[in-house]
């Protein structure tokens, strides 16, 4: 790169001026500003668009929620009723999706398959080319809609069983229930499960909201965004650690907890569903989700996996001084509930999706190109000799 390079380099080997030391990871940089979340790491305190969590859960369905998020307040009745009648229509899938479900579940992990839907439902998507703000609102209300379906048609594909059709009298988490399921859900399961979905909607400038907000700026479209985002939920360090917690758990003897996780931290591991870049006491939403996964365990008649749970709590704590995030009792809550394991991460990712889509609405709408700098820590004057020579 020179000078006069497109990227508008400082010029061949030549230090920047303005160079500072990155922070590893980004922690602590503030890297856009938004009115959707907010955290009090030290307080331990999550805010969407103003109102604490702990008023939301159990009292706000996800659908009132996800309003919140994408149209920027908690709805009145007759509004509830216009979002949650563009849910309903919002649910049917395209052609393409449709006629490509079977292969992908039978070649597919969950989230690949996930990340591969969303891809082929924004190529027929009717707005995909537009970023107004409408159509976003619109496209927002498709995905919202749509993510459960696709979680509950790929696991129905790949277990070769026929899914209920949605109903559209149901919510979004009496529905995803039914059809994960088969089974008419249980009222509490439903309560307890829309409250997840609450807790899980959003989350300030996590790195799956991150990499969607990237995406948008550049103005590509809500549907790439998304992609974008189910990708970077993948990984183990960011959703894909509620499934590795419930395999922790089912991988140690009910009697060796203590002992089990002990060598594990002794041997350098990171125990799943512990710790957290922002939160420096508990995460306000794994309170909730501490008591829900009880009051399932006891409902289940079967509490070994809560009272695993509790163990770990306290050994993490002790010898590491790491609490516990979501993803920890969100692992024993949703399996309490009949959700497979390898659901865990695309269930989170059917409520993140309210959170995921209001950020892409709110980047477009005030918007600038992110591309933060680099430090260069590589070789500098360097002597080019012809690849023969060399
Ligand atoms: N188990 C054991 N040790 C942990 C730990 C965990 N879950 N989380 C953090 N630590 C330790 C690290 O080993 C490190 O110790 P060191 O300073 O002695 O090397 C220290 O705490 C800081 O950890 P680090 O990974 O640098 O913090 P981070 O802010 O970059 O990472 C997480 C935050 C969430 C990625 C991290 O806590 C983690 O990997 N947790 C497990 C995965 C998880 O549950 N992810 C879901 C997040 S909601």
């Amino acid at each position: 790169m020179n000078a006069t390079s497109p990227e508008g380099g400082a010029g061949v080997g030549a230090p920047r001026a303005t160079a500072e030391k990155p922070t590893k990871g980004l922690a602590d940089v503030v890297a856009a500003s938004t009115a959707l979340s907010d955290i009090d790491g030290k307080a331990g305190r999550l805010f969407y668009r103003g109102y604490d969590i702990h008023d939301l859960a159990g009292r706000t369905t996800f659908e009132e929620t996800a309003h919140l998020l994408q149209c920027g307040a908690l709805p009145t009745r007759d509004q509830l009723a216009a979002y949650g009648a563009k849910l309903v229509d919002g649910r049917a899938l395209g052609a393409l999706v449709e006629a490509n479900i079977p292969e992908i579940a039978e070649k597919m992990a969950p989230m690949e398959a996930l990340r591969t839907l969303v891809s082929l439902a924004g190529a027929e998507d009717p707005d995909k080319d537009s970023n107004d703000v409408e159509a976003n609102l619109r496209k927002a209300a498709r995905l919202t809609a749509q993510q459960p379906i696709l979680v509950a048609r790929y696991h129905a594909a790949r277990s070769g069983v026929s899914v209920p059709d949605p109903d559209p009298g149901l919510s979004v988490a009496a529905n995803f229930l039914l059809q994960i399921t088969g089974r008419t859900p249980d009222p509490r399961a439903v309560e307890i499960f829309d409250a997840c979905l609450v807790l899980h909607a959003d989350h300030t400038m996590n790195a799956s909201t991150f990499a969607a907000r990237v995406c948008a700026a550049t103005l590509s479209d809500m549907h790439s965004a998304i992609v974008a985002a189910i990708g970077t939920l993948k990984g183990p360090l960011h959703g894909g650690a509620n499934e590795q917690v419930m395999r922790t758990l089912q991988s140690i003897e009910p009697g060796s907890v203590a002992s089990t996780v002990r060598q594990m931290l002794a041997d350098h591991q990171k125990i799943m569903g512990f710790g957290h870049r922002v939160y420096k006491t508990e995460d306000p939403r794994a309170t909730h989700l501490r008591k829900m996964s009880q009051e399932l365990a006891q409902a289940a008649g079967d509490d070994t996996y809560f009272r695993m749970s509790r163990e770990m709590e306290q050994v993490v704590l002790d010898e590491k001084g790491l609490y516990p995030n979501v993803d920890f009792y969100a692992a024993t809550v949703y399996h309490y509930l009949g959700i497979p394991t390898d659901l865990f991460t695309p269930v989170f990712s059917v409520s993140r999706m309210s959170g995921w889509t209001a950020h892409v609405i709110e980047q477009h709408a005030d918007n600038r190109l992110i591309r933060p700098d680099s430090e260069y820590i590589g070789e500098r004057d360097q002597k080019w000799e012809p690849i023969d020579a060399r």
